[in-house]
């Protein structure tokens, strides 16, 4: 959730690292620092508490403090309240040793009351600064940090990336990984290592990721890996295909806004890219055809919007393939002894790919046997990594908190998915695979168009930003859709908010309901337009102030019983969540924008959750 970056080269380092935790603000932002070895070799430390820029003004944009050596870090606090003295960098008590960490030491109460038998006091309630004064510890014996790094991994359990400064060594760092992500990023006289790419990428394209139990001695013009063994290894570059700008806002006064607006590009890139000939091909698929008629049961596991994602893929899947699909909470999953075996299919959604609850319930499900199907965002993400087959979804880099065009994009390849297997298992007709091939191929254009005219929304927004409590209700795939229209307006405009299965109201949520109550009501789905009216009804009837969606056909007759309508395209039935979201997200974000509120980077929340 926090983000690491470290730099060493012959440029001053402060001002780059400040750049590089500006990019990375969106995985954590309650506090700032860095740590620089100065040129007169001793470690300097700057954290704030807050936003970075209160950093950024405290060392007068890095300007004080200099020396071409340095890690940073932004925090989303786990031990201990967001404050200085629990901002990273931590320092040892001697002052030799400074770390940024992401991740959580399980057994850090352990290791601090060891460390205080040995006469070491603490300054801070967190799990890092132990790992600062383990290796401190360490060093005084051994005199190497390389050396006191190994021995501190042997004794520390949990998961983490390490950058780590040593001041007896100023010409290298040293950073570590464990199931939580960490590259390097290969400069011109220079070398970065980054817990996030967009972090790094104004200044290189050529990276490496570590894998876990990895350990890296990262200096100016060499970078000398070690495996979990301890032994000294090569490692392959990777070229990242997307440049600074896709990290940047563009104009737009938000990355949520932009990203809005980026997702008919991004499902073209996503969707178009695997259909040939109006037939998809998964050339990125190992998994074949053949193999889907011998899976008995199949798991789509994820969180959050990613988990909102599957649960439209279970009414789809089941729909199309006409095999049993059990959607799960990753953080369920885990405990729950699943009946997962070696006929199981896994389908994990995450955009990050390093989701902590996402990554345990894979790993849960491939020690049953399951055959693990990833549909990730970024490219050498954990959970690619450890996945026996990956599928990206080609949106490039998400920066707003709240995911937009990554679950526009993880919803169309799940549904390609869907419609891929339900063909090699006979469950298709030509005519309606083909129909569902035409209308993915429409469904851009679709999207270009509602998002050129957001009028209604902003309208629709100014008349409700005051509200206390909204409902969203709708069956089947409406009531999936509401799953994610719901949680975007909850997470940035911080107006309670549920989404009900409309049939589920008149058993006790309805009592909720009272004169003035907001509740959107989602009607895109047709099989069930009437039922879905008759819900309206039912609530205007007990004071409910209606905002309805539904498809274009249905606006006149949705307009006889409620005055505010919005309108969608219309598409295929299983793929009108696709469209219908989109009013969701603009109608959340501009709430969010009245209410004056941090859209991008909203209170307690973090880009990607990387703690249980
Ligand atoms: O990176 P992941 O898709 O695994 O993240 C899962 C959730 O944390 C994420 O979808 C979260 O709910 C969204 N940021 C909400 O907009």
């Amino acid at each position: 959730m926090c983000g690491i970056v470290g730099f060493v080269g012959s440029e001053q380092a402060a001002p780059i690292l400040l750049d590089g935790l500006e990019r990375l603000e969106y995985r954590g932002y309650d506090s700032a620092g860095i740590a620089v070895i100065s040129d007169d070799k001793k470690i300097i430390v700057k954290k704030a508490k807050g936003r970075l820029n209160v950093l950024r003004d405290m060392i007068n944009g890095g300007k004080s403090i200099a020396g071409t050596i340095g890690i940073g870090h932004t925090r989303w606090a786990t031990h201990g309240e967001p404050n200085d003295i629990n901002a990273h960098p931590h320092l040892s008590g001697d002052g030799k040793i400074a770390v940024v960490h992401n991740g959580i030491i399980e057994n850090y109460v352990e290791l601090r009351d060891f460390l205080i038998s040995q006469g070491y006091t603490f300054k801070s309630e967190t799990d890092t600064e132990v790992v600062a004064q383990l290796i401190a510890f360490y060093y005084a014996e051994c005199g190497n940090a390389l050396e006191a790094v190994f021995r501190v991994l042997r004794r520390i359990e949990g998961a983490y990336a390490l950058g780590i400064l040593c001041i007896d060594e100023p010409e290298h760092f040293i950073a570590a990984r464990k199931d939580a992500p960490l590259l390097i990023g290969y400069g011109e006289g220079c070398n970065f290592i980054a817990s996030d790419v967009t972090a790094i990428i104004k200044h290189t394209r050529d990276v490496s990721y570590m894998e876990d139990g990895e350990v890296a001695v990262i200096s100016a013009d060499k970078v000398q890996f070690y495996n979990a063994m301890e032994q000294p290894i090569e490692k392959a570059h990777n070229t990242i295909d997307w440049d600074v700008s896709a990290a940047e806002k563009g104009g737009y006064a938000h990355f949520m806004l932009k990203e809005i607006m980026e997702q008919p590009e991004a499902i073209r890139k996503t969707a178009f890219s695997r259909i040939r000939d109006n037939r998809i091909v998964f050339e990125d698929l190992k998994f074949t055809a053949e193999q889907i008629k011998d899976v008995s049961r199949i798991f789509i596991i994820a969180c959050g919007s990613s988990y909102h994602v599957g649960v439209v893929g279970k009414y789809n899947l089941e729909r199309l393939m006409r095999k049993p699909v059990e959607v799960c909470l990753a953080s369920e999953f885990r405990y729950c002894d699943p009946l997962v075996d070696d006929k199981s299919l896994v389908i994990v959604i995450s955009q990050s790919g390093e989701t902590l609850d996402t990554m345990a319930a894979l790993r849960e499900a491939k020690a049953r046997g399951a055959y693990i199907l990833s549909i990730v965002n970024v490219v050498g993400s954990s959970i690619a990594r450890e996945s026996d087959d990956v599928l990206y979804t080609w949106a490039g880099p998400e920066i707003a908190v709240a995911t937009t065009k990554a679950y526009s994009t993880q919803l169309i390849l799940l549904d390609m998915l869907g419609l891929y297997f339900a063909d090699a298992l006979g469950k298709v007709s030509k005519d309606q695979y083909d129909d569902i091939i035409e209308q993915i191929l429409c469904l851009p254009d679709k999207m270009e168009q509602m998002l050129e005219d957001i009028e209604d929304i902003k309208h629709f927004a100014s008349n409700y930003f005051n509200q206390n409590s909204v409902f969203f209700i709708g069956r089947n795939l409406d009531y999936a859709m509401g799953l994610e229209g719901s949680l975007k307006l909850k997470e940035i405009s911080y107006i309670h908010s549920e989404a009900y299965a409309s049939g589920e109201l008149k058993h006790g949520t309805i009592s909720l309901i009272e004169d003035g109550t907001l509740v959107i009501a989602l009607g895109t789905y047709e099989p069930l337009f009437d039922k879905a009216m008759s819900n309206v009804v039912e609530v205007q009837a007990r004071g409910a102030d209606v905002l309805a969606l539904t498809i274009e056909n249905n606006v006149a007759e949705m307009k006889k019983t409620v005055e505010n309508v919005i309108s969608v395209p219309e598409t295929h039935t299983i793929l009108q969540p696709s469209l219908g979201v989109v009013p969701l997200q603009l109608f959340a974000y501009y709430v969010a924008l009245l209410r004056g509120c941090d859209i991008d980077k909203p209170r307690n929340l973090a880009k990607s959750v990387t703690v249980e």
